[in-house]
């Protein structure tokens, strides 16, 4: 693509050089100049209404809206003059004539841009002795979206995501003058897979999100940059948990998601589908101690133990049956960095030939053209890269069922949801030792003797490689959950029993291994990925 001629500029006395075409107000964000607004979005249309973002222009008589004035060569841009504060103290006052004093009451608070810009550009007095205007206070619009619309000041965002990004157009600006509104058209009910992304864009706290209203105030949360696992897709995201004490919470643990702005991969948004899944990470049924079965049920352990008792079933059925005794279940939910350490260990070291990652899903699944995709894996494509081509599941379980396998180490998986647990059942019944390494108690986790218990997405680091190819790294938000260890801390442990060489349990270091061994990441380490990622090495 032919590149765009660059237009040079000024803005309060800084050269700027944007792309022709530019809006003044994203030409000076690049040279750290925010000018506050309220209707401009960079992922939506422009509509210049709210005339929050106007300044002033060399040559030009009055103000102008820096939201949608594209940038011209030699233009001189002031964003701080008496006459562009005295506009926007002049818009606060107007949208805060009929705004309720919610904000002590108010899950906006914090993270609201008419609180923001009041502070910074309002600060007057009030001279307003009407009644203010009543509207229709908290009412759920959705399965996760609360609107208030006394609290709205009309930028229309969440109208134009409806009709621009997730093309359902629920919501819409109904009446007219100083009774205009915004609300769900008649009948309708704002429930579409992107729903969430409507509280994101809204400035002020008119559209608040069910799931996360009142479980902590915003000045609580730390964030941290990651990735969705939810779907191959790999969503940029940014982990929200209570980081400063809360009496709420004695624990750090994710309060909720957020989209984090990758233009090649998911723009500024993510799904609901995807924003909602941080719930697993605490679900009643994560494992949080080692445990092993004896008389059927079972007895919580210590890592010392459950890894010797790992360590010797391994030992004993590669000693009696030779490597094919033994097989391997991975997993494309993990890492980079934990395929490579269980190649290393299993078929690298252990010589074992009977391993596969892909389980097919037995039930419905949903995927769009926009970002949801229908493998629900976060990583398949590495998975695919990392590890020796598969011995197929079927195979692996007919070997199972057969009797030839006599250590089955399963990683994550629950294989009832791909099979009848009958099915299961019978195959894993013929196995002497199956080892379960994951965070979740399920059927299959219940059939293993040994239960590793392993940590999510959200407490650990690591890699994922999107369905476009494209490596991302994450880091971890909170700690693991109870007892539970990152999968590379597992191997480290089970390997150094093995008296195999352990490989290091940091992320950063495994990966830079993967980039020197491996062509397709050739070349690439943490610092190389950076915020956005890094594609895979041309034809791989
Ligand atoms: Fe420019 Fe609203 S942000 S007019």
């Amino acid at each position: 693509m032919p590149e765009k001629e660059l237009v040079n500029l000024t803005v309060d006395g800084q050269t700027v050089q944007a792309p022709k075409g530019t809006y003044i107000l994203e030409a000076a964000k690049t040279v750290g100049i925010q000018i506050p607004h309220y209707c401009y979005h960079p992922g939506l249309s422009v509509v210049g209404s709210c005339r929050m973002c106007l300044v002033e222009i060399e040559k030009l008589p009055k103000l102008q809206p820096s939201c949608a004035t594209p940038v011209a060569e030699g233009m001189v841009v002031r964003t701080k003059t008496p006459e562009t504060l005295r506009n926007r103290k002049f818009v606060l006052e107007f949208l805060l004539s009929n705004h309720p004093l919610d904000c002590p009451v108010c899950d906006q608070a914090g993270e609201c841009e008419l609180q923001n810009y009041y502070m910074e550009h309002g600060l007057y007095d009030s001279r307003f002795d009407e009644n203010k205007t009543k509207r229709k206070k908290a009412f759920p619009i959705g399965p996760y979206v609360i609107l208030d619309q006394e609290r709205c000041i009309l930028c229309t965002r969440c109208v134009r995501f409806t009709r621009e990004i997730s093309k359902t157009s629920e919501l819409g600006v109904f009446k007219r003058g100083h009774h205009s509104e915004i609300d769900v058209v008649p009948g309708f009910e704002l429930n579409n897979p992107y729903s969430g992304n409507v509280v994101d864009v809204c400035p002020v706290g008119a559209l608040t999100d069910r799931d996360f209203r009142f479980k902590c105030r915003v000045w609580f949360l730390g964030r941290t940059p990651s990735i969705c696992p939810g779907c191959s897709r790999g969503c940029n995201i940014e982990i929200h948990f209570n980081e400063h004490f809360n009496p709420r919470y004695h624990e750090q643990r994710v309060h909720r998601l957020k989209p984090r702005y990758n233009k090649e991969v998911n723009g500024h948004w993510i799904c609901d589908e995807g924003r909602y899944s941080y719930h697993s990470i605490d679900a009643p049924n994560r494992l949080k101690a080692p445990a092993l079965k004896k008389d059927g049920s079972f007895r919580q352990s210590t890592w010392e133990s459950v890894i010797q008792e790992a360590a010797k079933a391994l030992k004993q059925a590669l000693l009696a049956h030779g490597p094919e005794g033994v097989a391997v279940l991975a997993s494309p939910q993990m890492t980079n960095e934990e395929l490579f350490c269980a190649r290393r260990l299993f078929v690298d070291e252990l010589k074992i030939k009977n391993v596969e990652f892909s389980v097919p899903f037995n039930g419905t699944v949903y995927s769009d053209d926009f970002l949801i995709t229908a493998d629900k894996n976060p990583n398949a494509k590495g998975a695919a890269l990392i590890l020796p081509s598969g011995i197929g599941i079927e195979n692996l379980l007919n070997l199972c069922a057969e009797g030839r396998i006599h250590v089955l180490y399963i990683i994550q998986h629950d294989l009832t949801r791909g099979y009848d647990l009958k099915k299961i059942e019978a195959a894993l019944d013929k196995v002497d030792c199956v080892i379960f390494q994951g965070s979740w108690d399920q059927a299959t986790a219940a059939l293993a003797g040994i239960q590793l218990p392993a940590a999510v997405y959200a407490e650990k680091a690591g890699t994922f490689t999107n369905v476009q190819g494209r490596v991302q790294k994450f880091q971890a938000a909170i700690p693991p959950v109870g007892e539970s260890l990152p999968d590379l801390e597992i191997f480290s442990k089970l390997a150094a029993e093995l008296d195999v060489h352990p490989d290091s349990t940091a992320a950063a270091d495994v990966f830079r291994s993967i980039g020197e061994n491996m062509e397709a990441y050739a070349g690439m380490t943490f610092q190389t990925l950076g915020e956005g990622g890094q594609l895979l090495n041309q034809g791989k």
